[in-house]
């Protein structure tokens, strides 16, 4: 049998490739004009940093985790999101003390869970994401969603909401656990098993079981924002007042909860509520990760971010019915008709392509017709013909697709004329 594909991963071929081009010139580009510089960090990295990082009683530590052991024998994870290394990379090259405050950075890359797969849910995805560290400005917290929803709005989406919850500082977050191992602890026995552990490792975690989402208790706990402390509220409140400026519409959720351990205050989703996306229909998720870089061993320092992922944005293009403005056309196909024109086709194509045009020629020793159907399908602006009575004579003839008008050239003319016909 031949081998296939690894489940939950996909190829992304010629014709496709070019909708992940685009995705992701506009996110550097966004990230441009907020002032995000990309950073990249390895693919793998210490299992250690996430079960710190992004919490051990979480789903994507406990069962999604790609981790293997290399041949020194070091336990290693396959990265199953950004943040995480992120900081650690923030506090290994000491990124507090650059000039440059906060330090503001972008990724773009594979992440990779062992989850069920599904529509618009893979073991290989590419998130883009941004991280804000060393400021407590709850007008970065603005920024950073302006950032995520300026990009789904640049793109065309318009289904798109944002969802919005505060988790608190510390202090509110201890109060709200005590108020959720009351609520559930007398009747945690028609829990699953993983909730009956999370009780008193992260009661908070139960809330994002997917086991028990229906259970009546679920509905009925006590939400995080009935015990944010003054500060936590006041700095929730903050947060809504500079999205209300910005005209950035949200709603917000009591119950989002998110599924990573490192979250404070502000919390929020954008999800599609465009029709036929899916069950799955959260575009992208982030948050406050106030004492996360003091966890991975730097200087207390805040931070903020979010992720997305473009798989399932190029489901909610597709729902929406929005086409990218790709351009896949080649500027000019070179035809040739004789031994030393298709010698000096070669030659031409090469000369083209110095020039800065996308340019091709047969290589299938196929007839004229054959070649001009070439040329059709790849969709060319101009099409060169060349002879062996026309390469004596120094002229080529050009042919401008879209008009029909064709036209003969010096040889020693065409390159530049073309070049300047199309750039
Ligand atoms: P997350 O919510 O786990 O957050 O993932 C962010 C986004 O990645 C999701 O909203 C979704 O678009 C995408 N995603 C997650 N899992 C999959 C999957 N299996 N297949 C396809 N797409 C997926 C984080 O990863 C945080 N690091 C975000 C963050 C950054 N928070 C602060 N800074």
């Amino acid at each position: 049998m031949s081998i296939q594909i690894p489940r939950g991963t996909q190829d992304i071929l010629p014709g496709t490739v070019e909708l992940w081009q685009y995705i992701e010139g506009q996110a550097r580009d966004i990230c441009r004009r907020y002032n995000y510089k990309e950073i990249r960090t390895p693919i793998f990295e210490h299992t250690e940093l996430f079960l710190r990082g992004v919490g051990d009683t979480t789903d994507i530590v406990q069962k999604e985790m790609y981790t293997f052991e290399d041949r020194g024998e070091r336990s290693l994870t396959l990265r199953p999101e950004g943040t995480a290394s992120v900081v650690r990379s923030y506090v290994e090259n000491k990124m507090y003390g650059n000039a440059a405050q906060p330090t503001k950075l972008f990724y773009i890359g594979p992440m990779f869970r062992y989850e069920r797969p599904q529509s618009g849910r893979y073991r290989q995805f590419v998130q883009f994401g941004i991280e804000a560290l060393g400021s407590n400005d709850p007008a970065i917290d603005a920024e950073v969603i302006a950032l995520a929803m300026d990009f789904y709005k640049g793109l065309g989406l318009k289904s798109v909401k944002l969802v919005l919850n505060s988790l608190g500082d510390t202090e509110s977050r201890k109060v709200h656990r005590e108020a959720l191992v009351n609520h559930f602890a007398p009747r945690i026995g028609e829990f699953c098993n993983d909730c009956q552990e999370r009780l008193h490792k992260n009661p908070l975690r139960i809330l994002d079981c997917k086991k028990d989402r229906e259970h009546e208790l679920m509905k009925s706990a006590p939400s995080i924002t009935e015990y944010l402390n003054e500060s936590s509220q006041a700095y929730y409140e903050k947060v809504q007042e500079l999205l209300t400026m910005m005209g950035i519409p949200f709603e917000k959720d009591p119950n989002l909860v998110r599924g990573l351990d490192y979250y404070q205050h502000t919390v929020f989703e954008i999800m599609s509520e465009a029709k036929g996306f899916g069950a799955i229909t959260t575009l992208s998720g982030g948050g406050r990760y106030n004492g996360l870089v003091q966890e991975i061993g730097g200087p207390e320092t805040p931070g903020i971010g979010f992720a997305l992922s473009i798989e399932r944005l190029l489901m909610a293009l597709q729902a929406e019915g929005i086409e990218l403005p790709l351009s896949s056309k080649l500027d000019c196909y070179v035809v040739a008709l004789g031994e030393k024109a298709k010698d000096a086709a070669a030659k031409f194509v090469y000369e083209l392509r110095k020039a800065g045009l996308t340019a091709e020629k047969d290589y299938l020793d196929r007839k004229v017709k054959a070649q001009f159907k070439a040329a059709d399908r790849f969709n060319a602006k101009y099409v060169a013909v060349l002879g062996d009575n026309e390469l004596e004579q120094g002229i080529i003839n050009l042919k401008d697709m879209n008009t029909g008008e064709q036209e003969e050239i010096a040889l020693d003319a065409f390159v530049s004329y073309v070049a300047e016909k199309v750039l």
